[in-house]
């Protein structure tokens, strides 16, 4: 007997099993199959929607599709009709991406209401730590709570810039049956604008001079062992200086954090086109938010008042064009600020220069209008106003 050709109801469960390794989902989920047909004698016929034409898993795709289908009784061939999405809906696959994300996130203890902002760039050496480390400084500098995670678990630099050398300590904390880390805390600003930066980076936990030892150790998971065993407590905002490069670290963090912001690091001069792409593809392959572009190293001007733009211009614009994000900031190049980032002092909290107050305006713009801090305690004071009138009128009537 001829087993009967498997209707499309069928197939369609059966291609839930192909998962795409990039976005974390399965095809038909994120809606990677426009169609399914099944003919009398069993030839199925699957469309499938590749986020761009070129896309290097293809091959592992095609592959999958067919194994799962062709096993199936009644199945006497599988075809394929590949097709690739429109921009509208490559940005529809994304949010569905996004949301699977964020469904199956794994529990962090980086409170909700924090907003979450990584330091990225295409190429290392563009001043990613010092960019992180500034405006951190300068956010906190506003009043605000502000983490500080030192993501570069093998080339960390954040605790010279901040100037803190002190282990971390666990403590037993309430609600939680193992100890957590207490991140090193350091207050920022004067009067009203006291802020305060939390501090977690892997310098607190291994010597400089050892830390490659230790590669491929127990470090390859630090990063996610920090955001799920770090005590943050209360937190405005989570600045992450991330690893050069596109690895693993980006992907834990999408995984764990999806509602991460990618503030993108760009000298002048680099080639616009090429880290575009490559700034681009990062934010694709961990579906981040791209929130904006910084160009640091910048035209300096020396005393006289002559500008030299040592590594070129307009880099920071292009690619901030090439992305369609704001650029935040051009920050110059100055002795001060990598005499602050040598003494521990970073210059945009005391520092004076065009560099010192570039970093404060985009602090100030990433608290206005990028990234605000979320209102809780507005929300929370009108909830109490709304439950005390009710109670008023309760007691009136
Ligand atoms: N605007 C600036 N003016 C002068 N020096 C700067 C400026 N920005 C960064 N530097 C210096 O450039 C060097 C590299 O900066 P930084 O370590 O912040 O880069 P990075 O992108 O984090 O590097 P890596 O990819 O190695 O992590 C440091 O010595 C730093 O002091
Ligand atoms: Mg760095």
């Amino acid at each position: 007997m001829i087993a009967a050709a498997p209707d499309v109801e069928t197939v369609t469960e059966l291609l839930r099993a192909v998962i795409d390794p990039e976005l974390g989902a399965d095809i038909v989920t994120l809606g990677m199959v426009p169609s399914v047909a099944v003919s009398p004698e069993g030839v199925v016929t699957v469309g499938v929607k590749l986020t761009i034409g070129g896309c290097p898993l293809r091959a592992q795709i095609k592959k999958d599709v067919e194994s799962r289908i062709a096993v199936h009784p009644g199945v006497t061939d599988v075809r394929i009709e590949w097709g690739e999405m429109t921009a509208d809906e490559r940005s529809e696959v994304m949010t569905k991406a996004r949301w699977n994300a964020r469904e199956n996130a794994p529990d962090t203890n980086v409170p909700l209401t924090c907003k979450v902002i990584a330091v990225a760039s295409g190429k290392g050496g563009v001043g990613k730590s010092s960019v992180t480390v500034n405006v951190a400084a300068a956010v906190a500098a506003q009043g605000f709570t502000v983490g500080v995670l030192d993501a570069d678990i093998w080339g960390f630099s954040v605790p010279r810039l901040l100037g803190i050398d002190e282990p971390l300590e666990a403590e037993k904390v309430e609600g939680s049956d193992r100890p957590r880390i207490m991140p090193n805390e350091l207050v920022v600003g004067r009067g009203l604008s006291k802020g305060l930066l939390k501090v977690v980076s892997t310098g607190f936990l291994v010597q400089e001079d050892t830390a490659l030892m230790w590669r491929g150790l127990m470090l390859a998971k630090a990063v996610e062992q920090f955001l799920r065993d770090v005590h943050w407590g209360e937190l405005d905002y989570l600045f992450i200086d991330m690893p050069p490069g596109t690895g693993d670290v980006q992907m834990g963090l999408a995984r764990m954090l999806p509602r991460t912001d990618l503030l993108i690091v760009t000298t002048p001069a680099l080639a616009a086109q090429k880290v575009a792409a490559r700034a681009a593809d990062m934010a694709r392959r961990s579906f981040l938010r791209v929130c904006g572009v910084i160009e640091n190293m910048s035209a300096f001007t020396c005393e006289h008042g002559q500008s030299y733009a040592l590594f070129g211009e307009g880099g920071g614009q292009t690619l901030a064009d090439e992305i369609g994000v704001p650029l935040l900031g051009r920050v110059p190049i100055e002795a001060a600020v990598s005499a602050g980032g040598d003494a521990g002092a970073p210059v945009a909290l005391d520092g004076v220069g065009p560099a010192a107050d570039e970093f404060r305006a985009i602090a100030r713009r990433l608290v206005d209008d990028i990234a605000p801090p979320a209102n809780m305690a507005g929300c929370s004071a009108r909830m109490l106003g709304l439950v005390a009138a009710a109670l008023d009128a309760k007691d009136a009537g």
